[in-house]
C-alpha cells in the first residue's frame, strides 16, 4: 500500500502547514528536538556506562535508574511531541529520506527494548548479572546511536 497520500495529507494539514510557514516554528522545534536528544542521550548513558562499569562504579544500578526513569520519560516524550510536529511540516521528504524509514523502523524497536528489557533490569535490587549488564548497554547505545545518527541523516536528504 503506498502511504505518499497519507504523507501528502500530513503535509497539507493546518497543523503541517503552521510550522511550514512559520518562519521561526520549524527551527525553534529542531532545536528542542535536539536538546531533548542531549537529555535522552544524558540520561541513557549514564546508566548505560555504569552499566558497563565504565562509570559510577560505587553507585548502585538501581539507585541510578530510579532516579533518572522520570527524566527518561520525560526526555522520550518530548522527542516524540517535537519530532512529529517537524515531521508533519516535511512528510513529502521524510516519505523520500531513506534515512526517516531507518528511522522509524528503529524507534520502536529502540522504545521497546528501553521499556521492557532494559528499564526491568536497572530498576531491579538485584544488580544484574555482567553479561546481561554488557548486553543491555550495548544494545541501548546501539539501537539510540541509530535512530539520532538516522535523525541527523534526514536533514541532509534532499
Ligand atoms: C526519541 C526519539 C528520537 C530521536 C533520538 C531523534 C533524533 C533526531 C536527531 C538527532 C535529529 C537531527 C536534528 C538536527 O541535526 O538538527 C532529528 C531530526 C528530525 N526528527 Fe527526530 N528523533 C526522535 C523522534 C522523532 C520522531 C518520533 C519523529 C517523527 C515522527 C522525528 C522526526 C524528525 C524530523 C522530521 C527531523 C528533522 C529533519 C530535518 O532536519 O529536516 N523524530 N531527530
Amino acid at each position: 500500500m503506498d502511504l505518499l497520500p497519507l504523507f501528502e495529507w500530513c503535509e497539507a494539514s493546518w497543523l503541517g502547514q503552521l510550522v511550514r510557514v512559520s518562519t521561526w516554528l520549524f527551527p525553534v522545534l529542531e532545536s528542542v528536538h535536539l536538546l531533548g536528544l542531549s537529555l535522552l542521550g544524558g540520561v541513557l548513558l549514564v546508566v548505560d556506562l555504569r552499566l558497563l562499569n565504565v562509570m559510577l562504579r560505587d553507585q548502585p544500578v538501581a539507585t541510578l535508574g530510579r532516579g533518572l526513569h522520570p527524566w527518561l520519560n520525560r526526555a522520550v516524550a518530548l522527542m516524540l511531541s517535537t519530532g512529529f510536529l517537524l515531521f508533519m511540516s516535511e512528510a513529502v521528504k521524510c516519505y523520500h529520506s531513506p534515512a526517516f524509514r531507518l528511522k522509524m523502523a528503529t524507534l520502536p524497536v529502540a522504545l521497546a527494548f528501553t521499556y521492557l528489557v532494559r528499564q526491568p533490569v536497572v530498576l531491579r535490587d538485584a544488580p544484574p548479572h555482567v553479561w546481561r549488564a554488557r548486553a543491555v548497554a550495548a544494545g541501548s547505545i546501539l539501537l539510540w546511536l541509530t535512530v539520532a545518527a538516522s535523525g541527523r541523516w534526514i536533514g541532509f536528504s534532499s
